[in-house]
Parts: structure tokens; C-alpha cells; sequence
């Protein structure tokens, strides 16, 4: 396992629109393990491949870790609220994620993201999906997720459609945070 640089706005790979994986061999249950350590490392609770410029639908998460910092609810609380019998625990590697459908209820959580760091916004979405996915054993998954899971998976797919979280605000509200963002990032 090895840590990856996580790329930042502006960095053009961030718009790519990332392929399927074809194959699932061990280069690419590396990838998924150096994206697990690399998330850790920067203490996301998400990422994607396209973050540390892999054009491949591999998305990783552990939402059971780390809360956002808004958010007052304990782990257990929170565990609580995940509605599906698969996943007992995280984290979560999946390999070409697909959301299958969104639940009606639209909810507003406070967003963060590791190629934006240091930048939230609360950013309205559907509260509940419903996704298929490959694991890292090739088994195909369906499941339900609805709390800080549902969030952070459409956040990720996302990721590997070009969109990032900022791209669900207003036109201003986008290009105040991505201007002084990629001021303060251009310092260093
Ligand atoms: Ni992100």
C-alpha cells in the first residue's frame, strides 16, 4: 500500500469522467487499498479514484469513523440510521458504483471535500438511495442508505462523473469558495 498525492481544484482530472472497471485484478485492489489508506491518511471520510487522478469508478468510504463536524449526533446514533443488512461495518470499497434510485425526501448536509479542503457548504440532496456495486471479493451488491452514508455516496459518484459538491450550489455561491480556494492553494 502506498499513500497518493489527492489532487485540488483547479486540477483539470477533477472534470473527468472516470470508466468502468472491466476487470477486477490486483491492480486494482491495490488501487482501492492505497485509496483506503490515502482517505485515512488525510482524515476524509470518502474518496475517489479520479481524486488521485485514476480515471476508474472505484469509490472507498468509511462514514463510521469520522462524523462532519456539524454534525452532533454520536457513532452510534448515527450507525443507527443505516438501513441495510449488508454492510455491518465499514469501511466500504466499491467498484463501479451505480445509484439505482433516489428517494424522494430532500435533505441538507454539510459538505466537505478532500480537493477542496478547508471549504464546507450545505448542499441539498435526497436523503435515501438505493445503489449496486462490486466489492472487492467481485461480489455485486445492492443496498439501501439513507443518513451521512447516502450523502457521501452520491457524493463520490459524483467525483467520478467530473461533479464536485460545489457544483450543486448557485453560480455565486461556486465561484466564491472556488476562487479563494484555489488562491489559498496556489501559495503553497
Ligand atoms: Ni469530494
Amino acid at each position: 500500500m502506498s499513500l497518493k498525492e489527492i489532487i485540488k481544484v483547479p486540477n483539470p482530472f477533477l472534470k473527468v469522467t472516470a470508466k468502468p472497471v472491466k476487470v477486477i485484478d490486483e491492480n486494482i485492489l491495490t488501487i482501492l487499498d492505497d485509496m483506503m489508506e490515502t482517505m485515512y491518511h488525510a482524515n476524509g471520510i470518502g474518496l475517489a479514484a479520479t481524486q488521485i487522478a485514476i480515471d476508474k469508478r472505484l469509490i472507498v468510504m468509511d462514514c463510521g469513523k469520522k462524523k462532519f463536524e456539524t454534525q452532533d449526533k454520536s457513532e452510534k446514533e448515527y450507525n443507527g440510521k443505516i438501513d441495510n443488512e449488508q454492510i455491518e461495518s465499514f469501511p466500504i470499497k466499491m467498484i463501479n458504483p451505480e445509484i439505482i434510485s433516489l428517494g424522494e425526501n430532500i435533505e441538507e448536509m454539510e459538505e466537505g471535500c478532500l480537493s477542496i479542503p478547508g471549504y464546507n457548504a450545505k448542499i441539498k440532496r435526497p436523503s435515501s438511495l438505493k445503489v449496486k456495486y462490486i466489492d472487492e471479493n467481485k461480489k455485486s451488491k445492492t443496498i439501501n442508505a439513507d443518513g451521512l452514508l447516502a450523502t457521501c455516496i452520491q457524493h463520490e459518484i459524483d467525483h467520478l462523473n467530473g461533479i464536485l459538491f460545489i457544483d450543486h450550489l448557485s453560480k455565486l455561491k461556486r465561484e466564491i469558495i472556488f476562487k479563494k480556494a484555489i488562491k489559498e492553494y496556489s501559495k503553497n
